[in-house]
């Protein structure tokens, strides 16, 4: 591992979240890296590619940096004054594009590294801390967290599931969450989805139960 590199890989993440608490910050990034090393370490992926791509994964994201989202430009550059390889960088940044949720459209990655990447991205998305984030997402985009007359909608493309903006944080669950699980790639990641998922349902029995209409 290039120990150096990694550790400038994190200043870097850390100086581009700073100030930000919906739900994409470095404390996110920082446990998608542990989680996607771990896995890389389990799968015999690149590590140092592993680290770089979770490190890196959300500083371009659709959302945070619309600027420079499509080339991954931040993500670039950075690797690039890094004096990383050609090869490399294109590795990196492919994973970094593969690991995006983008409804029906998302891909399975085309290598382990991406995979492992992938993998420990949704895994953040699930469990106490997805739950969470989702939450807290939805409060800095002024989202409703629930309203029985707004449905959820199923099988997004790529391009409705960006534009999709007017929907509740609860939707969220059934529109991305709950489907995450089937779509794991590692071994140890679909164990841990499948506990993390039983926890999320678990939750959502409850909030119907405590805003349903009916009596207690
Ligand atoms: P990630 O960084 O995990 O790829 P996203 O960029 O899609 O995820 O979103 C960041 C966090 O916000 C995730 O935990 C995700 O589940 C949550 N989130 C995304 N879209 C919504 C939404 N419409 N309502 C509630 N939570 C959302
Ligand atoms: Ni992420």
């Amino acid at each position: 591992m290039n120990a150096k590199l990694i550790e400038n890989a994190k200043i870097f993440v850390k100086s581009v979240f700073e100030g930000e608490s919906s739900g994409h910050d470095f404390q996110h990034t920082e446990r998608v890296y542990k989680t996607a090393m771990k896995l890389a370490a389990e799968e015999g992926a690149d590590l140092d590619i592993v680290a770089l791509a979770s490190l890196l994964h959300d500083v371009d994201d659709r959302k945070v940096s619309p600027e420079t989202y499509d080339g991954k430009l931040k993500a670039n550059a950075f690797l690039k004054e890094q004096g990383v390889d050609d090869k490399d960088i294109e590795k990196i940044v492919i994973a970094i594009k593969e690991a995006e949720f983008l409804g029906k459209d998302s891909v399975k990655p085309s290598t382990i590294e991406g995979m492992c990447v992938q993998d420990a991205d949704r895994i953040d998305a699930l469990g106490a801390i997805g739950i969470a984030r989702a939450f807290a997402y939805g409060g800095a985009h002024s989202r409703k967290m629930y309203d029985r007359n707004v449905k959820p909608k199923l099988n997004m493309t790529a391009e409705q599931y960006k534009a999709n903006t007017d929907g509740t944080t609860i939707n969220h669950f059934y529109e991305k969450l709950l489907g995450l699980e089937s779509l794991m790639n590692t071994k140890s990641g679909k164990k841990e989805a499948r506990r993390r998922t039983e926890y999320m349902k678990e939750f959502l029995n409850e909030f119907e139960l405590e805003t349903d209409e009916a009596d207690y």
